[in-house]
């Protein structure tokens, strides 16, 4: 089935934050951003603003009517600065006028003295300043400072990744509406409609059954709008409070950059130690996170680089330990894969490393530390692996060995191209890692006329959820889907939602809708029961008719409903659902906090001109565990989507902060995304089909996140290509791998 979107999306006619129709009246507000990142503001002169032709009010932290707070994890992050300013981009007035462009005037009026305060861009420093947003965690298994002495081999380094600009086609931006009685409804492009009314309402100092927020779709999100949607919401619906008019705000594409968080920077010490036969003994890994200036998510997704900081390997001994540093930057937010990639970063850098020193490929090292079905996480939980039949089948289906034969061909006969190999195997846990974040609702109505109206708490922000949950109603009632709607993402509809995240919206807002939809399946089969006089057990509905014991009944699904309406009985459902299974205890760092794993393995061959340092991804071939797929095309979709944004992240996008922390790849012009010349030449993506059991929506597993980090394949590919060219060359373990440090590496100690 295709995405239900497509139509629209294709025509221009699906609808954005952007799209809805302004109501009379309606102001705009644009932030003033703080010009410093560290500093004491001084003076805040509105005056000449305020004299501007159209200005309606300038909002300060003065005016905020309930707390100036919006931290989630932890209370640490003011909504519009007091006299503190932490980051570059930190608003601190916003500014609400007649039209966009007065607003956007009157910002270069208002006059902000801010005396400097030394300014932290790097993690190490903050940390080494006791600058920590939450104390150290470790997580570990066995006894790693006993094993070292085991080990025939032990490796120690450093690796680095870098931030990612999350780049959603559609900014950030909200349209709070006044209604009555005090109620703002207000239009939101986030993916947690309940983060952002319980910003509201803390913002406003009001409760929650006053804010409703609505959410039709967004123009993408990757983590971005987790949590960071939040802010602008926040000062629209303070705005609309106050004025008691409708107020919007949607973000220049530079505001947007400058202003918010990204995925988050890591500098990671690493110490590797394996036996005589290549298997790892013993990891330790230490990673200091940049955090930016406020906790956000920091927490957690620090919590979800110690959980995939193995990746997919079986090691007995582990100690990581994961450090929140505070410092001047936006705040760094949910990005894809959740801190699990740089985890992931720094294993694979080490068996690199290893395999480099000893003379050995990183592929052999790699396949024999697989994990098993049986095998123990280092948080506690059981594997159920998928993992060394991903592994086995790549080599096997797209003639890895043939591949490395040609590829050894090539570099032979080329002086100035050169090919490089990497396998990347990925193992990645499904459900927040905050088990109590794991549930959702779905209400169902089936109306009268036989039509169908979902909501639940997913939010449709490109990886097709609206489509996945219709087709779990049309195949609980088997209905065409052309009788069923899914609607926008409503708080008044579905309350307490846990945010689109964590690749797990399908499996939870799908499984509310399933346990919905049957428990109207059963209440109308009953009434076909009563009316055909024939065993409840015996109907079936199938392709909009009614059968009893396979036959036809003459009753269809337009009818039966219609009877049941008659009936009385009720046509709708809200229906809960939580993970079962999963726990998991902060004190031990054990338990079990995943419902269960994807797998798969990426085999990347790219190709560098060794005059240039340009570079091309000649192919990515993937074997990916889908479970089984309840939808192949989404899916596929998916998978080509994570890999080309995980390549990026690993060669071509470089954020830069100067000293003093200020955004210097600010535009499109200086921070440079994959375009069509960047994607893999080739793509090919083989099913790991299987039917193990599983806590999936309809064994369909998630696969949001996981193909993301595909990706760090094209960083080691390239790594090795540049060394089939300069084999002496030391390359440290600092992604991204622009072409800029490709030709570095191309001549480093040759001249
Ligand atoms: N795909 C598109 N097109 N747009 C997005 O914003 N976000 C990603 C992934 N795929 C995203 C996307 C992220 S970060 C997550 S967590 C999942 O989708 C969220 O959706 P899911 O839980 O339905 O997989
Ligand atoms: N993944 C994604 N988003 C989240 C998580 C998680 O594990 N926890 C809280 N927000
Ligand atoms: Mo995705 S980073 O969990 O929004």
């Amino acid at each position: 089935m295709k995405n239900i979107d497509s139509f629209n999306h294709v025509r221009g006619e699906s609808r954005y934050l952007d799209d809805i129709p302004l109501i009379q009246g309606t102001l705009f507000g644009v932030a003033l951003g703080a010009s410093v990142a560290h500093g004491i503001i001084k003076k805040l002169d509105l005056s000449e603003a305020l004299a501007l032709e159209g200005i309606v009010r300038i909002f300060t932290d003065k005016d905020i009517t309930g707390e100036n707070q919006i931290g989630g994890i932890v209370p640490d992050e003011p909504l519009l600065a007091d006299h503190h300013v932490h980051f570059s981009g930190m608003p601190i007035a916003f500014v609400v006028a007649e039209t966009e462009e007065i607003a956007r005037e009157a910002l270069k009026k208002i006059k902000v003295e801010i005396e400097a305060l030394p300014v932290i861009t790097d993690p190490r420093e903050a940390q080494a300043k006791g600058e920590l947003i939450v104390p150290p965690r470790t997580f570990r298994i066995g006894d790693t400072d006993a094993a070292w002495q085991d080990c025939a081999y032990v490796f120690e380094g450093k690796a680095d990744t870098n931030g990612q600009e999350h780049l959603y086609i559609e900014t950030q931006g909200a349209y709070a509406v006044p209604l009555e009685n005090g109620v703002i409804k207000v239009y939101s492009s986030t993916q947690g409609p309940t983060a952002v009314q319980r910003a509201v309402c803390k913002v406003l100092g009001v409760p929650m059954h006053q804010i409703e927020v609505d959410v039709t779709r967004l123009g993408g999100g990757f983590g971005g709008k987790e949590d960071q949607a939040n802010t602008w919401a926040a000062l629209c619906a303070l705005a609309t409070h106050v004025l008691k008019k409708p107020v919007k705000y949607s973000l220049h594409r530079m505001e947007d950059m400058a202003m918010t968080g990204k995925r988050h920077p890591y500098s990671t010490d690493f110490k590797i130690g394996l036996s005589r036969e290549l298997k790892i003994l013993a990891y330790e890994a230490t990673f200091f996170q940049n955090a930016g200036a406020a906790a956000d998510l920091s927490p957690a997704v620090l919590e979800r680089t110690l959980f995939h900081s193995v990746n997919t390997y079986f090691i007995p001994n582990v100690r990581v330990t994961g450090n929140s540093c505070r410092t001047n930057l936006p705040p760094n937010t949910a990005f894809r894969g959740f801190g699990g990639p740089q985890g992931m970063f720094v294993i694979e850098a080490a068996i690199v490393k290893a395999a480099e020193s000893i003379g050995v490929e990183a592929a052999q090292i790699q396949r024999i530390n697989l994990n098993k079905t049986g095998d123990e996480f280092h948080y506690g939980q059981i594997a159920q692996s998928e993992s060394q039949a991903c592994w086995e089948k790549a080599l096997e289906i797209y003639g890895f060995d043939q591949m490395k034969e040609a590829v050894g061909a090539f570099n032979k006969a080329n002086l100035l191209h050169k090919k490089g190999l990497a396998l990347m195997p990925v193992c990645f846990g499904i459900s927040f890692t905050n088990t109590m974040m794991n549930h959702a609702r779905s209400l169902v109505h089936v109306y009268s006329d036989g039509s169908v109206n979902v909501s639940t708490g997913a939010v449709e922000m490109g990886q097709g959820v609206n489509t996945k949950i219709l087709q779990v109603a049309a195949q609980v009632f088997s209905l065409n889907a052309d009788k069923i709607r899914i609607n926008s993402t409503n708080t008044f509809r579905i309350a307490n939602t846990s945010p689109s995240a964590a690749s797990a919206t399908a499996d939870l807002n799908g499984k509310a809708t399933l346990i919905a939809c049957t428990e109207i399946l059963k209440r109308l089969k009953k009434v076909a029961s009563d009316e055909l006089k024939i065993d409840a057990k015996e109907i079936e509905l199938k392709n909009e008719l009614v059968l009893a014991g396979g036959a036809e009944t003459g009753l269809d699904w337009k009818r039966l409903v219609a009877l049941a309406f008659m009936k009385r009985v009720a046509l709708s459902e809200h229906g809960h659902y939580a993970t079962p299974e999963i726990h998991f205890d902060k004190t031990k760092e054990k338990g079990h906090p995943f419902a269960y794993h994807v797998y798969g393995t990426a085999i990347t061959e790219v190709t560098i001109d060794c005059l240039r340092g340009t570079y091309e991804v000649d192919a990515v071939k993937v074997v990916h565990d889908f479970g089984t797929s309840m939808n192949p095309v989404i899916d596929k979709g998916q998978i080509e989507g994570g890999i080309v944004q995980g390549i990026g992240w690993m060669t071509l996008e470089e954020l830069i902060y100067d000293k003093e922390g200020k955004l210097k790849s600010n535009a499109l012009s200086t921070y440079k995304v994959p375009d069509i010349y960047a994607v893999p030449k080739k793509i090919e993506i083989d099913f790991l089909q299987t039917e193990q059991d599983n806590l999936a929506i309809f064994r369909s597993k998630a696969v949001g996140e996981p193909p993301l980090m595909y990706g760090i394949g094209a960083y080691f590919a390239l790594r090795n290509a540049v060394k089939a060219f300069n084999p002496a060359a030391e390359l440290p373990f600092d992604a991204p791998m622009t072409a800029e440090k490709v030709l570095l590496g191309l001549y480093a100690g040759k001249y």
